[in-house]
């Protein structure tokens, strides 16, 4: 279906205390000067390295299957001697799970999988102890369908609840088209027949939209946030946000005005509407501003020129967003997430490169090459064949840790995990690879075909699979049958095995880390700089202070590749994931998949 949102997406957060606002930590000011191009005062969160863990894969306690939060604190040292300093958590509350909790049913609850509001306060404090900060997932774009709000409000026209949801009375007609992400008919609005109304729903029919016009949803939203601060959580990572303001007089748009307009998105349209920043300011000045946290905006929708909107920290919203051009590369136009296996690399470097301009002198960027809603980042922008897949995963590593921007690294990336790539619709999970499926299939199209593409595709289960601890039965995630095939190469990637390996990826991790750390005003704050840009093998870019200068190298090819030095003077070496440079003339001659970063003299 054109319209898809995911389709869009894709190439569209006790006890300890309660939190009081401070002032930012260590709140030097950089030097003005061409070196250091971002100048904004240094702040906890961006230079932080945040690890992201789906809740629902990391470690089960109980045997059901599920991971759970008793199984993620027994994992807090592991989380702890990566050296991350944040753990951003996707939703744990209560949610009957048609989209894994992006469908909450209770916002003061958790999810009884993962176990208990008890389990939560020990995690907290367990994780506080040891300095590492938790960043909860704010969904509220929509809840679900059997959250009591929606309950009452699809009891009657006149439910005190009503107005939290967007409604349209069959009287007047079928609503104009909206896109239901999650939907094999791809339609946004489903029909109730107790009150003869259709509602508004982006995503699946369980995820009805909340009418963020209403200011009594949104006193109901600032409040919940702030029980969440006062019990002591880090920040939030805001689903969909651009997304909760829209335009509700629901006109007819038709894809040439999508075009013209919007440059062809939904999520662009559902993004622009100002009353976005609103509620963001709302929400900053009720609830934000009182505390010492982080906020990022899932940037659905958002580009260049509209992101600093969203974080210019003189307008008082959110302090980072992400956004989904960099993910988007190389999928192909008219299917579902089916990845181009020749993207190119000058494309690539384009977009970070861009992007890294729209924040170099104000607010703050991020940088990611996968998450929950993404395929693993070695089998797609790196290479999973045994020959290459340590390589490439330490030179994908080097590449979200060098680049300026607070880096969000996903759980399992430091052991090289990679694409499932199965076989069989019966083996997926996800509400959104059903939905596609379900597409392909009313519209007789191939299956096996669109199974195929999914292997090295963004189907999201790729991405989810159990972590991987050793190697006996299920990876050592659970003594029982886990929600979603464990990968069968546990055998060779895996904690137990990687943490033996002087040279592993979980090592090199650790060691990308801590050189990101001791040089904070080089590789947090640095200017960076785009080098040999149409190189179609090789990134280089350097990264700069007003004292100090390396250059980054990065061939993202399974062949040598050569880089052109010229006049610069390589100086020593700051980490390389191989044991040589090896340099003939001005010629940088780089192994399949070689990083490194070298001084410049
Ligand atoms: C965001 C989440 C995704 C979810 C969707 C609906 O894109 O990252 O996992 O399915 O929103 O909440």
């Amino acid at each position: 279906m054109k319209y898809s949102i995911p389709f869009l997406i894709s190439i569209i957060f006790l006890m300890s205390c309660n939190q009081q606002k401070k002032e930012p930590t260590g709140s030097t000011k950089l030097n003005n000067n061409n070196a250091f191009a971002n100048v904004n005062d240094r702040a906890w969160w961006k230079e932080a390295v945040v690890y992201q863990i789906y809740p629902r894969s990391f470690k089960d306690s109980d045997g059901d299957g599920i991971g759970d939060l008793k199984g993620l604190t027994g994992k807090l040292d592991y989380v702890k001697s990566l050296g991350v300093d944040i753990v951003w958590l996707n939703p744990i509350y209560g949610s009957p799970n048609a989209d894994n909790g992006y469908d909450i049913s209770n916002y003061d609850d958790i999810m009884k999988e993962f176990g208990t509001m008890a389990d939560f306060d020990v995690l907290l404090a367990q994780m506080h102890k040891r300095g590492l900060k938790l960043v909860m997932d704010l969904v509220v774009n929509h809840c679900s369908d059997e959250h009591e709000w929606f309950k009452q409000a699809r009891s009657s026209r006149t439910n005190k609840y009503r107005n939290y949801f967007h409604w349209w009375p069959a009287e007047r007609g079928k609503p104009a088209f909206r896109p239901g992400s999650f939907e094999v008919d791809g339609s946004g609005w489903r029909y109730d027949t107790l009150t003869n109304s259709y509602y508004l729903h982006y995503f699946s029919y369980k995820q009805p939209d909340l009418n963020w016009e209403n200011p009594e949803l949104r006193k109901e939203i600032y409040a919940m946030m702030n029980r969440w601060f006062k019990k002591g959580v880090d920040g939030f990572r805001m689903d969909v946000i651009p997304v909760i303001a829209k335009d509700t007089s629901f006109p007819v748009i038709t894809q040439k005005e999508l075009d013209e307009k919007y440059g062809g998105g939904w999520f662009t349209y559902f993004a622009s509407t100002p009353a976005v920043h609103t509620y963001l300011q709302e929400m900053n000045k009720e609830v934000l501003s009182k505390y010492d946290i982080m906020t990022l905006a899932e940037g659905a929708g958002t580009t260049k020129a509209t992101a600093m909107n969203f974080v210019d920290p003189d307008r008082h919203e959110l302090d980072m967003s992400y956004h989904f051009e960099g993910v988007d590369i190389g999928y192909e136009k008219g299917a579902y997430k089916k990845m181009n296996p020749n993207w190119s690399l000058p494309e690539f470097k384009n977009v970070y490169s861009a992007w890294d301009s729209v924040f170099a002198n104000k607010g703050w960027g991020t940088i990611y090459l996968g998450n929950h809603d993404q395929p693993r980042m070695v089998t797609r922008w790196g290479n999973d064949a045994p020959e290459f897949r340590d390589a490439s995963s330490k030179m994908l590593t080097t590449f979200l840790l060098s680049m300026r921007g607070t880096p969000y690294y996903y759980y399992g990336d430091e052991l090289g995990m990679t694409n499932i790539k199965f076989d069989k619709i019966e083996d997926y999970r996800d509400i959104e690879m059903m939905a596609e499926y379900g597409k392909v299939k009313n519209a007789g199209g191939d299956l096996k075909a669109f199974l195929e593409t999914q292997k090295n595709g963004g189907a999201r289960d790729n991405g989810r699979t159990p972590m991987q601890w050793d190697s006996l039965a299920n990876a050592g995630f659970t003594t029982g049958i886990p929600w979603l095939k464990v990968n069968d190469n546990k055998n060779v990637i895996n904690v137990a095995a990687a943490e033996k390996n002087a040279n592993s990826t979980l090592h090199y991790f650790r060691k990308m880390i801590k050189l990101r750390k001791d040089n904070i005003d080089l590789l947090v704050y640095g200017k960076y700089t785009l080098l040999d840009a149409p190189n179609a093998d090789v990134y280089a870019y350097t990264r700069e202070t007003d004292k100090q200068k390396v250059l980054v190298l990065l061939n993202f090819k399974n062949k040598i590749a050569v880089f052109d030095k010229g006049k610069m003077q390589l100086g020593n070496e700051m980490i390389n994931n191989m044991q040589n440079l090896k340099i003939e003339g001005t010629k940088v001659m780089l192994q399949p998949y070689q990083a490194c970063i070298v001084k410049l003299n």
